[in-house]
């Protein structure tokens, strides 16, 4: 069960078109949802006149702010209106919500709604957020201030003052759209229990519950989630964007309603990756150990806080990357302005906090006359190493392992043929990378599943409850393939009961890298804990059993000490790429991408999860340019905001596995579908420097970008 590459179950029906996604479940006689956005990122409502819309045929209601019961809500905080009644912060922004026996019906009344707007000045440059002049997007909170990081440790100032060598850097991200496939799409009604029900796509059943019933008002236990078929969420889905829209109709009208956003709503309407700014300072001794980093980091956050705090945190604390170093002082920012909102993507941070540490760290090698692998080998984690909170990392720093392999992987590739062309410049470049695993800073992390075994002598059928999402990353086969081997049966007795958050316990979010981890290993100990009840002769045997991982700390408020993660995963790429320096486009050519994994439980997946990762980082480095101008998108749909097709990727992935074992994963196992995306960005960075000599300090690396750093 464990180790090999079982094929997917839900494959067949994604391929052939049989598998219900949310936009599926929608059936004659639903009535069909429009939301009346704002279009305008920042303006204060003088007037909104339903009348034309409610009198529309085919129209049942327009729904209002006066309609919300509870009109806030929020992943980390409660900041957002479901619907607005006063001011708009950002485009995307939703004031009305009309109800319709049509979708043309709604569409064409959502277009009937007026409303006046008074506009307000507009804060577009997450720079000018904190200066004393900009406009407070939240006024009553007295600063466009989301969260400050501060992290110190030793004295930054003091080293850097007697430090061999000093080099300054400043590096910006730009935001990044999830393009998830199925864009947001659900129906919602209320059933005979008087519950209602949401059936939609997300990431977290039991938190999207907390929020809508907290909306409407209502005990949990009377707001039911269940998720159809996914179609990829990759931090996109955390945030509630249509459920509680659904919700709010169905529980007002009390009849079954739907809705399908456009491509232009989705990309509009929910959070992107955050852009942030970095200015760094790092210092290093002549025999290569370094020894201070000074940052500051700032990044949009946008109208609303979503997951703002978090990921800020994140960026703080990778902005050493994954080397120790003595002394620090860095400064991490999330600030309000009328961009869209900015949350969780894949990586969550990281991967903008690390194109800047990975990126100096090699700088700093060129400029001491060393092999940049040798520096990293100098001052790369290692067992034990404190973390820039003062506490020592948890067990298992393989990151070492992981660029050793990389490199005697390098050297068993052969030699390409020279460039077919002298306007063609290739070489390697390499990075590192870090990650955490599972939620930090001290919040709570548990995941929690029941076994159930049914049979006589030998166990006939095992049920597994747990409320795991399946974003198309493979959790559920994952979970399903720890349970048998646990049980000791075959895979098709094994029945997973997953996603509906009224039949299956709480497992968390399928975020942060953690699901494989943190619901694999509940469904493992329960697993085992229902096998001991079945020795007891119990029929049917059944336990709940609640895992909890090993406990974080919040930073302390005066030293900022503390342990803010229980685990990480690592990483190590070499990133081949070829420049063309008359068009400035950069093609990948190969990449080795190496990956600590503890265990791969189902090792097809893993190498899923690689490549799919790795597309995705190849556009966030050099194709995905999002952008805004004054608070409206630039780069409304996938004609102007380009991603990566096939014929973008290299035809040569390798990606390698290493299995050294995590002390806390189910058989070992530990998460990793983020970490790929981490060290890509200062990978190819680095290759464009061995390249052409020139460095790139601003994601993506556009043909425009390219030319003008060969050619300022
Ligand atoms: Mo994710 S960015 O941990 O949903």
């Amino acid at each position: 069960m464990i180790g090999t590459s079982l094929p997917r179950p839900d494959a067949t029906g994604k391929v052939t078109g049989a598998a219900r996604y949310p936009g599926d479940l929608i059936e004659p006689g639903m009535l069909h949802l429009k939301v009346v956005f704002a279009h305008r990122p920042h303006a204060r409502i003088v007037r909104l006149d339903t009348t034309a819309a409610v009198a529309y045929p085919g129209v049942v209601a327009v729904l209002t702010a006066a309609d919300v019961p509870h009109n806030a809500y929020g992943l980390v905080e409660p900041d957002q209106p479901v619907l607005c009644g006063e001011v708009v912060r950002f485009v995307g922004d939703r004031v009305a919500l009309v109800v319709a026996t049509s979708r043309e019906a709604a569409e064409v009344a959502a277009g009937l709604v007026e409303v006046a707007y008074e506009d307000l000045p507009v804060l577009a440059d997450a720079a000018l957020a904190l200066t004393p002049d900009a406009p407070l997007i939240h006024p009553e909170r007295g600063t466009n201030l989301i969260y400050h990081c501060p992290i110190r440790k030793g004295d930054a100032e003091a080293a850097l003052a007697t430090a061999d060598l000093v080099l300054e850097g400043e590096f910006s991200t730009a935001w990044q759209e999830h393009a998830f496939l199925q864009p947001e799409a659900g129906i919602a009604y209320v059933d005979e229990d008087d519950r209602v029900i949401i059936h939609t796509a997300g990431q977290w059943l039991h938190e999207d519950r907390r929020q809508i019933a907290e909306v409407l008002g209502l005990p949990e236990a009377q707001v039911v989630i269940r998720y159809a078929a996914i179609g990829g969420a990759f931090g996109g889905r955390e945030d509630l964007s249509v459920q509680h829209l659904l919700a709010l109709a169905a529980w007002k009208l009390r009849q079954p309603v739907a809705i399908v956003w456009s491509r232009g709503e989705s990309v509009m309407a929910h959070h992107k990756r955050h852009p942030v700014t970095i200015r760094c300072r790092w210092g290093a001794m002549r025999d290569g150990r370094i020894v201070a980093v000074s940052a500051t980091a700032i990044g949009d956050g946008g109208a609303y806080a979503s997951t703002s705090q978090e990921v800020i945190k994140c960026v703080a604390l990778f902005l050493t990357g994954c080397y120790e170093v003595p002394n620090i002082h860095v400064d991490a920012y999330a600030v309000y302005t009328n961009n869209l909102p900015a949350g969780a993507f894949r990586g969550f941070g990281a991967p903008q906090a690390q194109f800047a540490s990975e990126v100096m760290v090699t700088r700093l090698a060129h400029a001491l006359g060393m092999d940049p692998l040798e520096l990293r080998r100098i001052n790369l984690y290692r067992e034990g190493s404190l973390e820039p909170t003062q506490q020592p990392l948890p067990a298992g720093v393989s990151v070492r392992t992981c660029l050793d392999t990389c490199l005697t992987t390098l050297a068993t590739l052969p030699a390409l043929p020279p460039p077919a062309a002298p306007h063609l410049k290739r070489a390697w470049g390499f990075a590192c990378g870090i990650k955490n695993l599972g939620y930090s800073f001290g919040f709570p992390e548990q995941a929690t599943a029941t076994v159930e075994l049914h049979g006589a002598a030998t166990i006939a059928q095992a049920i597994v409850r747990i409320g795991a999402a399946d974003v198309g990353q493979g959790t559920h086969l994952i979970l399903r393939q720890i349970a048998a081997e646990a049980l000791n049966v075959t895979l098709e007795t094994v029945q997973l009961i997953a996603e509906d958050s009224a039949e299956a316990p709480n497992a968390g979010s399928a975020s942060a890298s953690r699901l494989t981890m943190m619901a694999g290993r509940a469904v493992h100990d329960a697993a085992l804990g229902a096998l001991r009840e079945w020795q007891n002769e119990e029929r049917p045997a059944r336990i709940t059993v609640q895992y909890r991982a090993p406990a974080t700390t919040p930073l302390d408020a005066v030293t900022t000490a503390g342990r803010p993660n229980y685990a990480y995963g690592y990483a190590a790429q070499a990133v081949e790429v070829e420049v063309d320096i008359i068009t400035g486009q950069i093609r990948i050519v190969r990449i080795i991408s190496v990956h600590d994994v503890g265990r791969a439980i189902n090792r097809q997946q893993v190498e899923g999860q690689i490549e799919g990762a790795l597309a995705q980082a190849l556009g966030y480095t050099l194709m995905e340019h999002f952008q805004m101008r004054e608070g409206r998108v630039a780069t409304p749909g996938l004609s102007t905001y380009l991603i990566p097709t096939i014929l973008d990727t290299p035809p040569e992935i390798i990606s390698v596995i290493l299995e050294l074992a995590d002390p806390e994963g189910p058989y070992g196992a530990r998460g990793m579908a983020e970490l790929p995306l981490i060290p890509f960005a200062p990978a190819v960075a680095d290759a464009i420097y061995n390249a052409t000599g020139v460095w790139l300090s601003d994601l993506p690396f556009t043909p425009e970008r390219v030319l003008r750093a060969l050619c300022p």
